[in-house]
């Protein structure tokens, strides 16, 4: 082997056995570079004789020729090498099942509240709201409970604070969904029919009763609204809600505000820590109602010698437990995600006059 066969077979070998694209730069650069082996070798034909240089010369070039070409050959090989590696290490397999994302659920008293709306709808109710944080005269004085009555004190009342030395009444987070019923008359006068759904507040906690719980109240008013329309607006109120016929006792009772006035039961069931409705001996007190106080008709601005109407206040809540058999109220407000799993509900399940739901 000649001089020139070992320059080219050490310059293959060694790009040969570049291990990645920065070592054969490096080897381009040795040989071939300003200053490369191969570029130096070149430059010095000039100081050869003739005969020398025809022999050195095609054989240089020859060489240069075979060692770009090598190059090149090597720098495609590693690209691939390169490309092949990434393209195992970033394989993924797309048939893979997706991650899985839960969906959340409609709580039931949402769901309660769209069921009922949409059974009062149907009777003709529309629907009104007002204030959570209610002066006292809304949640007291106009609905016939002055400042010595004594349903004031077994209201439970969470009173706000006044600065020191301010001497106006407190004002009172609502503890019944009642002052609606002024603020509606006062606002659209009589004749009316609404429906008011909303959180009220008593500083109350045990397995049926939490500080903050849900109303709805029912007001009717017109010239000749009597207590027949009441049971009757209440019985189909609950034939729809529940499904079937369900009993229900209507007791003499009082409040300040209906003369004269109903306690209204459910018949019920505890068995298991269950509540079922339509059976069993027991009954569940789900709201209280009469015929409007006039006095209540005089401070909302309607002439009571015009109209006259009934007025109920229900659990939202209760009415949840009882069609729905859920036994404690108190885990309806502890936002455990079990329990909203267990008993909330889709929102494709969107409640509608005798939809079943
Ligand atoms: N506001 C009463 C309560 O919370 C319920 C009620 C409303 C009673 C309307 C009669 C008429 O207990």
């Amino acid at each position: 082997m000649d001089g020139w066969d070992q320059l080219k077979s050490d310059w293959l070998a060694r790009i040969g056995a570049a291990a990645d694209e920065t070592a054969l730069e490096d080897l381009r650069v040795a040989a071939l570079g300003k200053k490369g082996e191969i570029s130096l070798k070149m430059r010095e034909l000039g100081g050869m004789s003739a005969e020398d240089r025809q022999v050195a010369g095609p054989a240089l070039n020859a060489l240069k020729d075979e060692v770009t070409t090598a190059l090149a050959a090597k720098k495609a090989a590693l690209g691939d090498a390169a490309l092949d590696a990434r393209l195992r290490a970033e394989w993924l397999d797309v048939s893979l099942p997706a991650r899985h994302r839960r969906m959340g659920t409609i709580h039931p008293v949402s769901q309660v509240t769209e069921e009922v709306t949409a059974i009062f709808a149907d009777m003709g109710f529309a629907v009104a709201e007002g204030p959570q944080v209610e002066t006292d005269w809304y949640n007291f004085d106009a609905l016939n409970i002055p400042g010595h009555h004594p349903a004031r004190a077994e209201m439970d009342t969470f009173y706000t604070h006044r600065a020191p030395g301010d001497d106006r009444p407190p004002h009172v987070l609502r503890t019944h969904t009642s002052p609606v019923q002024i603020r509606y008359m006062e606002a659209h006068g009589a004749p009316t029919r609404i429906i008011a759904p909303g959180r009220v507040y008593r500083a109350d906690y045990d397995q049926t009763h939490t500080p903050m719980f849900h109303q709805v109240e029912g007001l009717a008013i017109d010239r000749d609204i009597s207590m027949a329309n009441l049971k009757w607006v209440l019985e189909s109120f609950f034939s729809a809600y529940f499904g079937t016929n369900v009993r229900t006792r209507f007791r003499a009772s009082h409040f300040p505000f209906t003369e004269p006035s109903a306690e209204v039961d459910i018949q019920c069931s505890w068995e298991g820590g269950t509540v079922k409705v339509g059976e069993g001996n027991d009954w569940l007190e789900v709201l209280g109602s009469g015929m409007v106080h006039p006095k209540v008709l005089q401070a909302a601005g309607v002439d009571p010698s015009q109209w006259q109407g009934f007025a109920f206040g229900m659990g939202i809540d209760r009415i949840a437990m009882l069609k729905y058999g859920i036994p404690d109220l108190r885990a309806f407000f502890d936002s455990d995600l079990r329990w909203l799993r267990h008993y909330g509900f889709s929102a494709l399940q969107v409640p509608a006059v005798h939809s079943g739901v």
